[in-house]
């Protein structure tokens, strides 16, 4: 992708990753993603906003071929998806210093072995003037790491933002096209990554919601040339309130645990509560982590094996926990054949979450006439609890 221009003397520079399918060797990219770096050109300096991904850098450096001088280097964010391409740029740009955090600096410093003599710092609100343009920094920490920060540029209402707002989606569309489709993608990246941050990203929305805003352009896809939609996503994603939704990832080995689930769905659908039922044998674990954002209630569902839960349910269970959603309710349903300590080790395994734990319903071999009706109760008392906290109508 050639570098294009967004407005006069500002320009979008970077890489679309379209085959990218994997992200920090855990995260799956369905749609690719892209590393977005800005250049901001003032009547006296020159601006680099973030760099690439490495193994994209000859991307960036090729567009740069094309720009003989850059003053600063703008670093919102140590991950290496942005800041990886720095020590490149620094090796074109003798002269230029990059810009950064106070804690951006020594994990820049640590990351990449940028030497101090390199670096501005900048504190919260500070700005730095690019002559007929003015940068100003503004500190919004945990999204995803202590050390990021956003820029505003005044003059023409743009904030960059780095991995705040982003979506890893591979497009070819400078701005926003689909919204429905980069909600998908935002709301993943923010399962994924911030979700466990939602109280200091909640204040990190008040911060920046007294800026007057025309485009949001983040690191990773499209710019948003409408801010309210994804500042109005964030807002309810980051909410403490939960939806009438229950999420239940479940494995199966020789179908005893799937009847029940079968069952439960049934159950919970007649009462009204929405289900999003996930196999753990063929699941995209980033839609499990979707539904997270929103759900009231877990239900994991597991047959035994050697005794405890199957290892996906497990790596099910730890992600949950340290995703820390807003859920209020969990539950544990499954089968064994003679012994099973399941519910102990699940229980064990997700010590962050605030949830009323409800009756967990273990069945011995195939369900019978018992176990559907303790499904039966437990359909009952989800759609009983989501109505105490007026998240279901009666
Ligand atoms: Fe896109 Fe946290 O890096």
């Amino acid at each position: 992708m050639k570098i294009r221009k967004m407005r006069e003397d500002i320009y979008w520079l970077g890489a679309v990753d379209w085959d990218r399918r994997l992200f920090d060797s855990l995260i799956p990219l369905p749609d690719g993603t892209s590393y977005n770096a800005y250049l901001i050109q003032g009547s006296e300096k020159t601006a680099l906003l973030d760099t690439v991904d490495p193994p994209m850098a000859d991307v960036l450096m090729f567009q740069l071929e094309s720009v003989p001088r850059i003053d600063y280097i703008i670093a919102h964010h140590a991950e290496q998806d942005h800041s990886g391409t720095i020590p490149q740029v620094l090796g074109k740009y003798r002269n230029a210093r990059v810009v950064t955090t106070p804690k951006g600096k020594g994990m820049l410093m640590d990351l990449l072995h940028i030497p101090e003599g390199k670096f501005i710092t900048v504190e919260d609100g500070e700005t730095l003037s690019l002559g007929n343009k003015t940068l100003e920094f503004i500190h919004t920490p945990w999204v995803h790491w202590p050390e990021t920060m956003v820029t505003y540029l005044p003059e023409e209402r743009i904030l960059f933002s780095c991995d705040f707002f982003g979506s890893h989606l591979a497009t070819s569309d400078l701005s926003v096209t689909d919204e429905a489709r980069v909600y998908e993608a935002a709301k993943r990246y923010y399962a994924e990554i911030m979700m466990p941050f939602r109280k200091v990203i909640r204040k990190n929305l008040e911060k920046i919601g007294d800026r007057a805003i025309d485009l949001i352009a983040p690191s990773h896809g499209p710019i948003y040339d409408r801010p309210a939609f994804i500042v109005d996503a964030y807002r309810d994603w980051t909410s403490e309130e939960p939806k009438n939704v229950v999420v239940l990832p479940y494995i199966s080995m020789h179908g005893s645990t799937a009847k029940m689930v079968e069952y439960l769905v049934s159950a919970l659908a007649e009462s009204g509560v929405t289900v999003h039922q996930f196999n753990l044998a063929v699941t995209d674990i980033g839609k499990l982590a979707i539904t997270l954002v929103d759900a009231a209630t877990i239900v994991i569902g597991t047959p035994t094996v050697h005794v405890g839960p199957h290892p996906n349910v497990v790596y099910a269970a730890y992600l949950a926990n340290a995703l820390r959603p807003k859920l209020k309710f969990a539950s544990i349903i499954g089968s064994y054949g003679w012994s099973s300590k399941a519910i102990e080790q699940i229980a064990g395994l997700i010590p962050n979450l605030q949830v009323e734990i409800l009756d967990p319903v273990l069945c011995q071999g195939y369900p019978r006439e018992a176990d559907f009706k303790a499904l039966d109760n437990l359909a009952a008392t989800i759609a009983d609890k989501h109505r105490q906290h007026n998240l279901l109508t009666p």
